[in-house]
Order: C-alpha cells, then structure tokens, then sequence
C-alpha cells in the first residue's frame, strides 16, 4: 500500500474521532525486537516544547508498558471504521502470551524513523520517540476521576512522544 509523508496536523480531527469510536492502535517493540500491538482510548496529540508530541497514557500492567520502558519509541496508527473487532481484540488480549499481529492478521510494515512497527492496515501512522514521560499523581487527582478510572489502582505512565513522521495512505 503507497503511503505518503504529512504533517501531523493534517486530518488529526479524523484522528480524534477514531479514537472516541474505536480507539487507535500502539505500536512497540521490546529489547528484543518482538512488536507488539495494544488499543489506546485515551490520548492526545497537540504541540510541546515548540514540538509536535502524541501524549499517550499506559497502565503499568500492559506488556506494552515494559516495552516502551525498554526502547523508548511508539507508533500510534489509525484504523478504519471496518477494524472495530481488531481493535477490541488488540484492547482485551495481552501481547504477553499472544502475538497480536497473527491473531489480528495485521500487517508488520517497518517504520522509518523507530523500530516499532506501522499496521498494513492501518490509514495514518504518527512516528514517535518518548521525550518525557511521568506518572498520574494520585494526590494531585480530581477524586471523581480516581475513582472512575483506577478503583484497582495501576494509575497511567503518561508518555510524552515527540512526533518524528506522520504518514498517510496515498
Ligand atoms: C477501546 C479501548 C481503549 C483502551 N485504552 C487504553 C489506554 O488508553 N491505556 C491503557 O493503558 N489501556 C487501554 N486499553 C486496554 C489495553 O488495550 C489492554 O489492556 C491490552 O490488552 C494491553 O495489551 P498489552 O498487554 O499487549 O500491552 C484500552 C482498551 C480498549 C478496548
């Protein structure tokens, strides 16, 4: 599938609104290059620094978490509105036991800038390297949100990634 280089702002709004319907899907590799994919609802991506950043937020618990911890790099890619079920798959299965590339029959399409993986399938690919990353501070939390989002504790790292290449389906 040809793909071509955009810059980051172009069609985000259809970015935003994939993720409010179906979520987007991370990319990551591990220390040893095995990727793997997971589903993300909540994000952000906008300017930092003068830079254009996709802040994304990760639960200590997911594999992709260690994964990001080891090669500080992600790729957000935007599916379809036809990838609904790959994106519930790849938001209830862990990359821990299960390759959800296979499961998923998603395409590993090398990315130029990381050494995380773009989705064949995928419309959109944000590029990202980690240029700063904390975690949500319990005290500092409005008490609706911490008891809506993390009854079980597992409070989000939030990584901040700079956006190195965003590219589309030509
Ligand atoms: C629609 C949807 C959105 C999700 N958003 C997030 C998110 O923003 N952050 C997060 O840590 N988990 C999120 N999850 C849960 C993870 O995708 C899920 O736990 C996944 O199995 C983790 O995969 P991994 O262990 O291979 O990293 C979401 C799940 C779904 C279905």
């Amino acid at each position: 599938m040809e793909r071509k280089e955009i810059t980051f702002t172009d069609n985000v709004d259809q970015t935003l609104k994939m993720m409010k319907d179906h979520g987007l899907l991370l990319t990551s590799v591990g220390a040893d290059g095995r990727p793997n994919v997971m589903t993300i609802g909540w994000g952000n991506p906008g300017v930092i620094w003068s830079r254009p950043v996709f802040v994304v937020l990760v639960r200590p618990s997911r594999f992709t978490f260690q994964n990001i911890e080891a090669t500080g790099e992600f790729v957000v890619s935007v599916p379809t509105d036809g990838m609904h079920d790959v994106c519930m798959y790849c938001g209830t299965e862990s990359g821990r036991d299960t390759d959800k590339f296979a499961g998923g029959d998603l395409t590993v399409v090398e990315a130029e800038t990381v050494r995380a993986p773009l989705i064949g399938q995928c419309v959109r690919h944000y590029e990202c390297k980690v240029v700063h990353r904390n975690d949500v501070a319990d005290a500092a939390l409005s008490p609706e949100i911490r008891a809506e989002a993390y009854p079980q504790g597992d409070l989000h790292r939030i990584y901040y990634g700079q956006i190195l290449r965003v590219t589309e389906r030509a």
